[in-house]
């Protein structure tokens, strides 16, 4: 049997909402996880990524209770929670934190003094870089403004989901999962400008190769990982250049030779040489993409890998080893590490007539180096957001 759709995950959902409630009115919105093409650690300081949404999904369904309870279901996790408002700010897993820090910045915004019934469930790895919990936050905070029948305006929902990161998880994260799972089209990229948070499609249209996604099976967790340790060294190396400089410079203005000023500040100067150059790559994907070039493509890509992994430190042994094996391999392109980072997928162009035997090759000698298999999970491009009733 083939992966659930996202009807597939609706209907069953909804089905569950209404025998575990026994509630017929609510509202569904389900939200896709993503991949990023290119451009890592972008978003956070303003500059450009080009991410896709994929066909895996998380699903919130809610409904308004009579008193001012809040009961949540989580399908993934087999559990029921029930509370009143003033629990929200528990210390409970982190799953329940994205749940309840969604709930509370959603009825902080609009002063909202009602009770919920909220199942969640859905088909996105947990903690492997596809955005698994950017989704969550997608998802929850746009059925919780369905239901309430307040307008949705999606700025609004980038923010909110940005309030639950930093207040509730202590992640100082910047918008790239959530802008991906709200505004993809299918089979259109987006190149997202953080600076001005507007966006425009790519038109990509490769024949003759696929994108695979390499599970290295190593969890990260972002807020324990050195995530927000990358996003101070950004603003502190900002702030080293402006003190030499009589501009107010920003520091997605920043340019090649800016770097001079951080000569004395070694890992400053490597961090900003990632985030100069993995904005030009951005811009020259989208090139390479519309002219269907696919040995550029790859170049770009493993470019992108070397500046994470020596310039940006976010790579780790096992990811190292996925690039270095693929590298040897026929019909590799490309390939580098994706999302936050410390673990997670790698994202992989390669030759569809060598696909299978380069998945082989790959698994088998990973194997042999770490003794356990990797697990290479196919996504197909997708549509953004979607609202049911
Ligand atoms: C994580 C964060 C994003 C982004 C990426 C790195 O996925 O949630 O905001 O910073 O890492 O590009």
């Amino acid at each position: 049997m083939g992966r659930a759709t996202k009807n597939d995950l609706i209907i069953k959902y909804q089905n569950e909402f209404e025998s575990r409630f026994k509630d017929k009115t609510y509202c569904t919105a389900i939200a896709p996880g993503r991949i990023n093409i290119i451009g890592e650690h972008t978003d956070y300081n303003l500059g450009l990524a080009m991410p896709i949404a994929i066909d895996r999904w998380i699903c919130s369904i809610v409904s308004i209770r009579k008193d001012n309870k809040i009961r949540i279901y989580s399908t993934n996790f087999d559990e029921q929670i029930f509370l009143s408002i003033d629990q929200l700010d528990e210390q409970t897993e982190n799953w329940k934190k994205y749940v309840f820090g969604c709930i509370q910045v959603f009825i902080n915004k609009y002063n909202i003094n009602i009770g919920f019934n909220i199942l969640i469930g859905g088909n996105i790895p947990i903690g492997f870089g596809m955005s698994s919990s950017a989704s969550l936050e997608v998802s929850l905070l746009s059925s919780l403004h369905s239901a309430c029948k307040i307008h949705i305006d999606y700025h609004a929902v980038l923010e909110l989901s940005n309030k639950v990161e930093k207040e509730f998880l202590g992640i100082q994260s910047g918008v790239l999962d959530q802008y991906a799972s709200i505004f993809s089209k299918k089979n259109k990229p987006i190149l997202i400008d953080f600076s001005s948070l507007t966006h425009t499609y790519v038109n990509s249209n490769i024949r003759g190769a696929s994108w695979l996604i390499v599970n290295s099976m190593v969890q990260r967790v972002l807020a324990e990982s050195k995530y927000n340790e990358r996003v101070n060294e950004c603003q502190l190396a900002l702030k080293v250049i402006n003190a030499s400089n009589e501009k107010n410079i920003k520091i997605y203005e920043l340019k090649k030779y800016h770097l001079k000023q951080l000569k004395d500040y070694p890992i400053l100067y490597k961090r900003i040489h990632h985030i100069i150059s993995e904005n030009n790559r951005v811009m020259l994907m989208k090139q390479a993409l519309e002219n269907r070039d696919l040995d550029l493509i790859g170049v770009i890509l493993n470019e992108s890998h070397v500046s994470l992994s020596k310039d940006y430190q976010v790579s780790c042994v096992e990811i190292d080893a996925i690039i270095q094996i693929s590298r040897k391999q026929k019909g590799f392109y490309g390939g580098r590490i994706m999302g936050g980072g410390f673990g997670g997928c790698c994202i992989c162009l390669v030759k569809n007539s060598q696909k299978s035997i380069f998945i082989e090759n790959l698994v088998s000698e990973f194997n042999q180096r770490f003794s356990y298999d990797l697990k290479v999970e196919n996504v197909n491009f997708t549509h953004g957001l979607t609202l049911v009733n």
